[in-house]
């Protein structure tokens, strides 16, 4: 496993201290406060001490005069964290009976509560909090006017034999399981048709436990299709937030045919290889999204936005559409930070990434996509980007054949278009732009404006293109492909270009 429980590879801790300053405050004053305490700290440093110790012999007489026994006032310095009311009522996990030692199974304590809570929803609905502990159990699924709490210390663990596991039908929009054709594993957290979730915390942990379903996976002993850590099915008005969710046996947290979902503060952990499909999030045939203030490290995209698999999701026709994710930082050394796809079949549209880092990455952003599925991706803006240490940039990649069955109509080309790229920068990059359009599904009205990458190596033909059409505005680096015009910063025209189709793809770099 590469990635541990508590991250000490020096990288990783970088990430966090640099992001959390920077994200979460704008205040640029923050950084010169921050400066003048380090300077003060080290010029005083024997005087801090001297105060530190005084403080403490202080304290500790004040505390033997006040003493019936032991160092309550160290207690008090350091309370657990009490819990919000954030609903009219709520409940506490081991009213239900659960026992959290990581060994007992929870499931009836859970659907106990879930039930009690579900009868509360005209009053307000129910909390549910999770104190300190390791709380195993099978799947489980949540109720309309909800809200689970989890505290600091809190983990939800996904109990990891199958046989724990119900099946569901496929979902109709991909017709199959998705690994394989029939049934597929529900997910540890489930919800169908429900109005106002919120899954929270202070930061206490849902895991799923996945290295036993990679393993199996892996090992073909799998009759069905993994199960997702949290799937939410055909529903709104749904907040996830600071909670870290890990080691899920497949995709992570997915959203399905849902409405105004809001995804804000997590963490999302899985080894970064070796881990197959554990994706961080997946919007799937989802309208009117947030996703901010992420932190995603996983076994394959950070995150896919997706509306169904070829004909299937041609017939369900439910477009992924009015998504917002900014504020993110994210590595996938397997496959990409955010993708669009492949699974598009539904259409996706109107989509802005912004301010998002990707660093140590084998691919920054994505779409992904082949003849087969249908539908469209446009409307889509990609804004201060930066890349730090991934291998190739920018991807469109149109022949990602992939189907569920042999039933998939091969004249069913998606339509790429209206596509623009703004602020790119890094550093670390073997081929900045990967774009392969194709006769079939040529790319459209891309644009290329503020970009500049630092490349790893010198080399002709890093910003490769085929079947594109577009433009670039003002300076961009490395040296676009031939296949895009060229605009001055002031939007007048230099250079026409005469071969959108020429093809400068080159795999082997
Ligand atoms: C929940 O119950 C446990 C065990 O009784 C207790 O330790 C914990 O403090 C309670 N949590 C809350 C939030 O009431
Ligand atoms: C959750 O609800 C769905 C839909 O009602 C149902 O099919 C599934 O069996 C339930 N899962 C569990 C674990 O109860
Ligand atoms: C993010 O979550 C952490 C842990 O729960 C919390 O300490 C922090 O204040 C949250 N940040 C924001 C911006 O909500
Ligand atoms: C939340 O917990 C995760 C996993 O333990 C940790 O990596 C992350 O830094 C924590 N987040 C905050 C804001 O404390
Ligand atoms: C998969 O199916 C085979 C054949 O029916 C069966 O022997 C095996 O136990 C099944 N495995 C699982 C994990 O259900
Ligand atoms: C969206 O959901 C949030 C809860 O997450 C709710 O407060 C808000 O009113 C909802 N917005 C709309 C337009 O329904
Ligand atoms: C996340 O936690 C922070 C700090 O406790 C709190 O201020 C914020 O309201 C929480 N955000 C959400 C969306 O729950
Ligand atoms: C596009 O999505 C954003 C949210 O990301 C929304 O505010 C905006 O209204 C949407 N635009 C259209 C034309 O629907
Ligand atoms: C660009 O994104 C980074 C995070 O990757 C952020 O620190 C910076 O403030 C953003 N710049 C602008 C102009 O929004
Ligand atoms: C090209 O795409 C941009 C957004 O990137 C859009 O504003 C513009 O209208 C599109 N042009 C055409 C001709 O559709
Ligand atoms: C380039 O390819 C597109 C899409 O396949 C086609 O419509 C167009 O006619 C081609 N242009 C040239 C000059 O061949």
């Amino acid at each position: 496993m590469v990635e541990t429980l508590t991250p000490t590879s020096s990288s990783s801790c970088w990430w966090r201290r640099w992001w959390v300053p920077v994200i979460h405050n704008h205040n640029h004053n923050h950084r010169r406060w921050i400066s003048t305490i380090t300077n003060f700290l080290s010029t005083h440093k024997t005087f801090l001490i001297a105060l530190w110790f005084a403080f403490f012999f202080t304290l500790f007489y004040w505390q033997r005069d006040a003493a019936t026994g032991g160092l309550l006032l160290f207690r008090r310095t350091f309370p657990s964290r009490s819990i919000p009311k954030l609903r009219p009522v709520a409940f506490n996990l081991t009213d239900f009976g659960a026992v959290g030692d990581g060994v007992t199974v929870n499931t009836a304590a859970f659907e106990r509560a879930v039930r009690a809570i579900s009868r509360l929803g005209k009053k307000g609905g129910g909390q549910l909090d999770v104190p300190p502990g390791y709380w195993l159990t099978a799947p489980f699924n949540l109720t309309s006017h909800m809200t689970l709490f989890l505290a600091e210390g809190a983990v939800i663990l996904g109990i990891n034999d199958e046989k724990y596991w119900p099946l569901m039908p496929p979902l109709p929009s991909y017709g199959y399981g998705r690994e394989h054709p029939g049934p597929r594993y529900g997910s540890l957290i489930h919800g169908q048709n429900l109005k106002d979730v919120v899954i929270t915390g202070h930061n206490g942990t849902i895991n799923g436990q996945g290295q036993t379903w990679w393993t199996k996976y892996r090992q073909k002993l799998l009759n069905h299709t993994r199960g997702p850590l949290v799937q939410i099915m055909w529903s709104r008005d749904i907040l996830i937030s600071n909670i870290t969710l890990r080691d899920s046996p497949f995709w992570t947290l997915h959203p399905y045919d849902c409405k105004n979902v809001t995804i804000r503060n997590l963490t999302i952990l899985a080894p970064i290889f070796e881990a197959p499909n554990t994706d961080g999030i997946d919007p799937d045939s989802c309208e009117d999204m947030v996703i901010e203030d992420c932190y995603i490290s996983v076994g394959d995209d950070g995150i896919a936005i997706k509306s169904g698999w070829d004909q299937y999701g041609i017939a369900y026709r439910r477009p992924s559409v009015n998504i917002l994710i900014r504020n993110l930082v994210i590595r996938s050394m397997v496959s990409a930070g955010i993708s669009i796809g492949s699974e598009m079949s539904g259409g996706v549209s109107n989509v802005t990434v912004e301010n998002v880092l990707i660093w140590n990455s084998r691919r920054a952003v994505r779409i992904k996509t082949a003849p087969g599925r249908g539908g469209y991706v446009r409307n889509i803006i990609y804004r201060n980007l930066t890349f730090d240490n991934v291998r190739v940039g920018i991807v469109i990649k149109t022949d990602y054949n992939e189907h569920p069955d042999a039933a998939f109509d091969p004249k069913a080309f998606p339509i790429l278009k209206d596509i623009s790229y703004t602020s790119i920068h890094g550093e670390g990059v073997r081929v900045p732009v990967r774009i392969q359009g194709s006769e079939e599904i040529p790319v459209r009205n891309v644009t290329f404006w503020d970009m500049s990458v630092g490349i790893t190596y010198k080399k002709k033909h890093i910003f490769q293109c085929a079947f594109v059409e577009g433009r670039v505005i003002g300076t961009v680096f490395p040296a676009p492909c031939e296949n895009l015009d060229l605009y001055d910063e002031q939007g007048h025209l230099i250079k026409k270009s005469t071969s959108q189709n020429v093809s400068d793809i080159d795999y082997d770099f």
